[in-house]
């Protein structure tokens, strides 16, 4: 189950989005928003990253018009790793190497297109595991308050 969200800056991209996991059979919740109406992204974020955090989804797709101040709200959120993308290196590599758990994209930066394209990676893409593991464990270090 694939967690979705926007607010108005990045909702024509995630109906874009919704509609490639519609056509390929790829279960999702909408979180909304459901229109162009000025909404808050922080509270589409968190519902998302709690979603996921609680594995309830096993990955998320947040937008708004940078994919910036969603991703912040976002990695608030205890276990998130939400990471903005804008290109196919960037969606590839946040999963094999950040086990990157939300992407993050932005509806005035790339176009439908390029989202569908950078959700499909980032959907199909598995983590490598490996060294980044102990890289994983320091962040959570971190998020925990603990010196590194
Ligand atoms: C909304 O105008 C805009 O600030 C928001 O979508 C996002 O870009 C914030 O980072």
């Amino acid at each position: 189950m694939i967690a979705l969200g926007a607010d108005h800056g990045g909702y024509e991209i995630k109906e874009a989005v919704k509609k490639y996991l519609e056509e390929n059979g790829i279960e999702y919740k909408d979180f909304g928003t459901y229109s162009t109406d000025s909404v808050d992204y922080p509270r589409y974020a968190y519902p998302v990253a709690k979603a996921v955090s609680s594995k309830e989804c096993e990955l998320g797709i947040l937008c708004c018009g940078t994919g910036i101040g969603i991703s912040i709200a976002a990695n608030k959120v205890k276990g998130i790793r939400a990471a903005v993308c804008t290109n196919e290196f960037c969606a590839e590599m946040t999963r094999r190497h950040n086990d990157a758990n939300i992407l993050c994209m932005g509806g005035r930066v790339i176009d439908s297109e390029m989202a569908v394209k950078l959700a499909d990676i980032f959907l199909h893409t598995e983590f490598e595991g490996d060294r980044h593991i102990n890289r994983l464990a320091l962040i959570e270090k971190i998020e925990n308050g603990e010196e590194i």
